[in-house]
């Protein structure tokens, strides 16, 4: 993989130019609009994106550009009850036509059509809002195959924002999100995980090598994933991910290596896991696991009963479902969605600055909600940092953005030439420009 396309201009300029104004980038949560005039602006490289809450049953997508002079017509996120032009207040409806435009009479005669902003295209799956700057794009189910088939079990349009933190990283918008693309670096960069004492982050010897988790990647005609297995040594392909197994140091009370795998997601990622789950794993280190079922088992019904009871739906997860969703999914081009029962997460990356060593990376963790929350609106605003370290976002994140900037630093040395890629395990990585080709190379 040439280092060409993470360090050269030119390269940033062809993605922007020829990619992310052809292919479905997720622009934000349903939930991000709950009212009628709630926008929220999408920004990718130079261009701005307006989403729109149109009425309660529609939200739309504007170039976010005046029809008089160009001008942006509005930052970040609000609520309006229409769009108004800062610089000389041209006025548009919430369906994109044209409402005011200031002593028309002195103009050219033009058609309101002329005079409405100009259209992008925006589709929802899954309570994700996508937008589409081609207005010949095929549609988004069909460009996001087969992940709407593999994730509809896990519900997530029942799931709403728990927190999002985006943080501005010295590195390639790739590079970061290749961090989160493979667990091959589990290994290296989070040696406690192995341990059930997870404030030791000593470099793993060698004997800890041997339990390494094994997440092999699998490559579909446009989106990607890798599904962690177990330890290497004993894992097998055909296995399939299985959430009832979870690692742990090999060698201590299965419990609490499976109630310490899930507590510490919660407390130190905040995601994956929830509170509920929390506490079904506090349950089970006490708990005397049934004849015939691992801990692992246990715990998942245990979460379950807590789950139900607490007015949550149990979205039924087969093993077969679990296996063909895995770990982690590359929404191509720029997101990352990591499937799990009750919260997910999901991970954005974009350019910044028309800077090819500089971006925005943004972590959201989403949960399930109560069947009688459905229709309930809730308030969320992101939080941005310019340093991760002032992000607060725990040790597992921390360890990964140190990574980012050290592999810039590197890739600009005289001596690397390009990446040398797993053909198992980071084949995630390598399908993304393969994919990213077929947009760049073609009119
Ligand atoms: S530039 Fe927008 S109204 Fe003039
Ligand atoms: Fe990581």
């Amino acid at each position: 993989m040439p280092k060409t396309r993470f360090l050269d201009q030119e390269f940033l300029d062809l993605e922007l130019g020829k990619m992310f104004t052809r292919t479905w980038q997720i622009a934000c949560r349903v939930e991000e609009l709950p009212s009628v005039g709630c926008f929220v602006e999408y920004e990718i490289g130079r261009y701005s994106i307006l989403v729109v809450r149109e009425s309660k049953d529609s939200i739309r997508a504007y170039h976010n550009a005046c029809r008089h002079r160009g001008t942006r017509l509005a930052r970040g996120r609000g609520r309006v009850g229409s769009l108004i032009c800062p610089f000389h207040g041209w006025r548009w409806n919430l369906d994109g036509s044209i409402k005011l435009v200031l002593d028309r009479e002195e103009f050219v005669p033009r058609s309101d059509d002329d005079l409405g902003l100009g259209k992008v295209r925006a589709e929802q799956w899954a309570g994700f809002v996508f937008i589409n700057m081609d207005p010949e794009a095929k549609p988004l189910l069909e460009y996001l195959d087969p992940i709407a088939r593999i994730f509809e079990p896990f519900q997530i349009e029942n799931f709403r924002i728990r927190w999002g933190k985006g943080v501005v990283m010295e590195c390639n918008w790739k590079t970061a999100l290749d961090a989160f693309l493979e667990a091959y670096h589990v290994a290296g960069t989070h040696p406690q995980l192995f341990r059930l004492d997870r404030t030791n982050d000593k470099i793993a010897s060698l004997r800890e090598l041997d339990i390494r988790p094994w997440a092999p990647t699998t490559v579909y005609e446009r989106h990607a994933h890798y599904s962690a297995l177990g330890p290497k040594s004993s894992a097998s392909k055909d296995a399939g991910k299985d959430p009832s197994k979870r690692s742990g140091d090999g060698k201590s009370d299965e419990r609490l290596s499976v109630a310490n795998a899930v507590q510490y997601l919660h407390e130190d990622m905040g995601g994956l896991e929830n509170e509920r789950s929390w506490r079904a794993a506090e349950a089970l280190k006490t708990s005397e696991v049934p004849e015939g079922m691992s801990a692992g088992q246990y715990f998942l019904q245990l979460y379950r009963e807590l789950s139900i009871a607490e007015g949550y739906d149990w979205p039924v997860i087969t093993p077969e479902q679990w296996t063909e969703a895995g770990s982690a999914w590359n929404v191509f081009p720029n997101s990352i969605i990591l499937p799990g029962q009750g919260s997910v997460f999901w991970y954005r990356s974009r350019p910044v600055d028309n800077d090819p060593n500089k971006c925005l990376f943004e972590v959201f963790s989403l949960d399930q909600i109560p069947v009688a929350d459905y229709d309930k609106k809730r308030e969320f605003t992101p939080e941005y940092f310019d340093d991760y370290r002032d992000a607060d976002m725990g040790q597992v994140f921390n360890q990964d953005f140190a990574n980012m900037k050290e592999v810039t630093v590197g890739m600009h040395s005289p001596s690397f030439d390009g990446h040398r890629l797993s053909e198992e395990q980071e084949m995630t990585i390598w399908n993304h420009h393969r994919v990213a080709d077929r947009y760049i190379w073609t009119d």
